[in-house]
């Protein structure tokens, strides 16, 4: 029996809504094909975009967008995606396949979009393609609630009312596709973009600059000691993880080996470390007044793309393995939720770890769907101290990742993950003062670690109510099955 033990009198930090946001990028079907089908299509759309994906959005509760990139937003002109679509520009998408980007998707459909959603728009700013003047204007464009010409164009194109942006990214892996630049080199760029980043008519954006990929401290450390002072609300850090471990064969999306499997899911408790020392280097420079948020802003599963389908759009299937790593890493997100105040899963529809995938009038929504869907009370929470013993399994992973929030009802929101093929565990509770708690709503996701909804079998792998769990002489307890992730509501 594993004991988890529960300050439910401590609680450590809050946990942002905006750590279970996504990210969407003009690749592949992400976009078109995918969110936008055109005001025209005979499938059921609000402004273009399918009705279907954004009550499924609605039903995870998404707090965030980032848009419109990735590599794509080091290339991509604001302007191309504004006025009469017939008048839009074609511009060739050099980063995802080489198609043509006819812009029908632009500013008032992204941002007409999040207010749909109930969501807060992440704009990612070209900053190696583009000039301080495309990115200032564009925010002017969006907020300025007067009469310059800018603002007079929005309203020209439909839009009276500015719209509410939040948040700024000032360029995309910009050590990499965004400008191949060195630390140096972005950080006083960056010092010169974000002094043009203005509030307008009371709109307060907030700044985030371009952090790692992976473990690489030192683009962190430089990058912060020279923006000192210019007080950005995060840096950014990029992870993916892969099961080979080799970006030439990253391996299957459906079939694959236990060790294919360990190796993805070690790569994702990687997350753990990666957060731990970046968040160390951040808290030893940053101005203790303005402390700076670590954004993980793309993250995800990234395989090999389905057979026969073009090696530029990225798109995978996603099986149980995949919800087993969001769930990890949503709890590794909400154990260090002082410093972690976003992130964005890549990337939302048809594109690597997909929550959605479609086909034409067809949609299914993904084992990792679900996991968003039983994660979702724990937005807006207060972080509880807790521990959880642990087993560490053969290649050195532990078995099982936790998380434990409490709400403004005073209830607990408990989610655990079992990484294990072969291993179930019995969990014991404590609380503190003896106080035993109910069960008020208790679900499990399990299934095989291949296992996958398709076209076919939608409905193959999805949350049930589970009653695998007893309360004995006060004491409560659970049995985690393996490969499996259960969330539970105490009160
Ligand atoms: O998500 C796919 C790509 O991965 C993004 O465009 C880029 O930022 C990263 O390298």
């Amino acid at each position: 029996m594993k004991k988890l033990i529960i300050h439910q009198n401590t609680a450590l930090s809050h946990i942002n809504r905006e750590i279970y946001g996504h990210f969407s990028e003009h690749l592949g079907k992400c976009i078109y094909d995918g969110f936008y089908v055109g005001e025209s299509s005979d499938i059921p759309n609000t402004n273009g975009v399918r009705q279907d994906i954004i009550d499924a959005l609605k039903e995870i509760k998404i707090p965030v967008l980032r848009w419109p990139g990735g590599c794509f937003a080091e290339e991509y002109h604001w302007e191309d995606g504004i006025g009469p679509k017939e008048n839009r520009p074609v511009r060739i998408n050099t980063c995802w396949g080489g198609v043509e980007e006819t812009n029908a998707f632009g500013t008032h459909e992204f941002f007409n979009l999040c207010e749909e959603l109930g969501c807060e728009p992440y704009l990612a700013a070209n900053m190696s393609g583009g000039t301080v003047w495309e990115m200032q204007s564009w925010i002017e464009y969006i907020t300025y609630d007067g009469n310059s010409s800018l603002a007079k164009k929005r309203k020209e194109n439909g839009r009276e009312q500015p719209w509410h942006l939040k948040y700024v990214g000032v360029g995309n892996e910009n050590w990499g596709g965004g400008g191949n630049m060195t630390p140096e080199f972005y950080a006083d760029e960056y010092r010169k973009y974000q002094t043009f980043c203005k509030d307008y008519s009371g709109n307060r954006v907030l700044k985030i600059a371009c952090g790692a990929g992976d473990g690489n401290y030192d683009w962190t450390k430089k990058v912060i000691d020279r923006i000192r002072g210019t007080n950005p609300y995060g840096i950014s850090l990029h992870h993916y993880s892969l099961p080979t471990g080799n970006w030439d064969h990253k391996g299957s999306a459906e079939h694959f080996s236990d060790d294919e499997y360990y190796h993805t899911i070690k790569d994702a408790v990687y997350m753990d470390e990666l957060i731990e020392k970046h968040g160390n280097i951040i808290r030893g420079l940053e101005n203790k007044h303005h402390p700076i948020a670590l954004i993980v802003d793309e993250w995800g599963v990234w395989c090999d793309v389905a057979e026969g389908t073009n090696p530029g759009f990225l798109y995978q299937q996603n099986s149980m393995r995949d919800a087993i790593v969001a769930a990890l890493t949503l709890n590794i997100f909400n154990k260090h939720s002082d410093i972690v105040k976003m992130a964005n899963l890549a990337q939302t529809v048809n594109v690597l770890q997909s929550v959605i995938l479609t086909d034409k009038k067809e949609l299914i929504k993904t084992p990792t769907f679900y996991i968003f869907k039983m994660y979702a009370p724990h937005q807006d929470n207060d972080l509880i101290d807790s521990r959880l013993e642990n087993d560490i399994l053969e290649n050195g992973v532990p078995a099982l990742t936790h998380s434990v929030s409490i709400n403004k009802e005073r209830q607990l929101v408990v989610t655990i993950s079992n990484a294990s093929l072969e291993k179930s565990y019995d969990i014991q509770f404590s609380f503190d003062d003896k106080k035993s708690y109910s069960v008020k709503e208790c679900l499990i996701l399990h299934a095989d670690k291949e296992a996958c909804n398709t076209f076919e079998n939608k409905h193959y792998v999805e949350p049930e109510n589970y009653n695998g769990y007893k309360t004995v002489d006060g004491k409560l307890s659970l049995s985690v099955p393996d490969t499996s992730v259960i969330s539970l509501i105490l009160e």
